[in-house]
């Protein structure tokens, strides 16, 4: 698994040091930079080439659409990690972006990423039908504003110290990490016109979120900082709503496993062609990093 992951991490990585290249230099291209690459395990990018094979997806437009996802997720992380939201000094192993740059300049190149992912999906080298271009930049934008990214964080942050429900927690999970997922599982249905399946893989995107978010929340909880790259044991602390803190250690794994064996269940469909889909969502779940 992690020579595939290593794969996807440097076709990734060297189409966003081409694509930065050729951006007009200005003085954010630096922090964003720093904030994007190197590091991250490109995760989601993975499931993007997965299912984009599973349809026979050109995988260079795959890789287009899995550079705007990276950039949208690495401005996630530069401002989860903001004085005002997580205050978390290390991430991927080094300082985190405000630290490094200070937090202006960490805003800014968190919103610059933001944009720049949508200038990517609209680049006139990504050779597509308009109208599939059209549903992919409006799918994005409603995985990351106030109905994704934004949205849940919103509540992860409001939520603290305060005791919320198990559908409450997981509507907040659901919308700061699956909806990206989410939006990974149904762009490859979108570029392979498979318009069937669209409402399958929104459902396996959010629960694959769901899953990823789990995991985190362990690693978090049994995690050694210098494994995760990132400070862990920081949540309880921090009196985090997460299923860990509602459900208990072990009932929350529980309840991953379960969830996992209905999404393969829904893949079998598939056949082998499901196969390293799967993989990586098992390496999802028993990740530690
Ligand atoms: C961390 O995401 C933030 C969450 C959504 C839990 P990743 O674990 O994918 O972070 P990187 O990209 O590998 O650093
Ligand atoms: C962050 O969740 C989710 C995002 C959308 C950025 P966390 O706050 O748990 O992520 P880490 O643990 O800092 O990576
Ligand atoms: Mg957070
Ligand atoms: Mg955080
Ligand atoms: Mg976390």
């Amino acid at each position: 698994m992690q020579k595939k992951l290593n794969k996807i991490v440097n076709r990734i990585n060297s189409y966003l040091y081409r694509y930065f290249s050729k951006q007009k230099k200005t003085e954010l291209i630096k922090p964003m930079l720093y904030g994007l690459l190197p590091g991250g395990k490109k995760v989601r990018s993975k499931i993007l080439f997965d299912i984009g094979s599973m349809f026979k997806v050109d995988k260079k437009k795959t890789l287009q659409v899995a550079a705007a996802v990276e950039c949208i997720h690495a401005y996630s992380l530069i401002h989860d990690d903001l004085p005002c939201m997580d205050n978390d000094n290390l991430r991927r192993g080094k300082l985190t972006t405000h630290k490094k740059f200070g937090e202006s300049t960490a805003i800014l190149a968190g919103n610059s990423l933001l944009t720049i992912a949508f200038q990517i999906l609209s680049d006139k080298t990504l050779n597509l039908d308009e109208q599939k271009k059209i549903k992919l930049i409006n799918l994005l934008s409603e995985s990351s504003g106030h109905t994704g990214i934004a949205g849940g964080q919103f509540l992860d942050l409001s939520y603290e110290k305060s005791k919320k429900t198990k559908k409450q927690v997981i509507d907040m999970q659901i919308k700061k990490t699956g909806k990206l997922f989410s939006f990974c599982c149904v762009a490859p249905i979108i570029l392979a016109g498979k318009i069937q399946y669209l409402n399958k893989f929104n459902k396996i995107g959010n629960e694959i979120g769901l899953l990823f978010q789990i995991a985190d929340d362990l690693i978090d909880l049994r995690g050694k900082t210098s494994k995760a790259g990132k400070k862990t044991k920081k949540d309880l602390k921090m009196g985090k709503a997460t299923l860990i803190s509602l459900l208990g250690t072990d009932n929350t794994i529980k309840y991953a496993d379960k969830l996992k064996l209905e999404i393969f269940k829904s893949l079998n469909i598939f056949g082998k062609k499901g196969d390293d889909f799967k993989e990586t969502i098992n390496y999802i779940l028993n990740r530690t990093k």
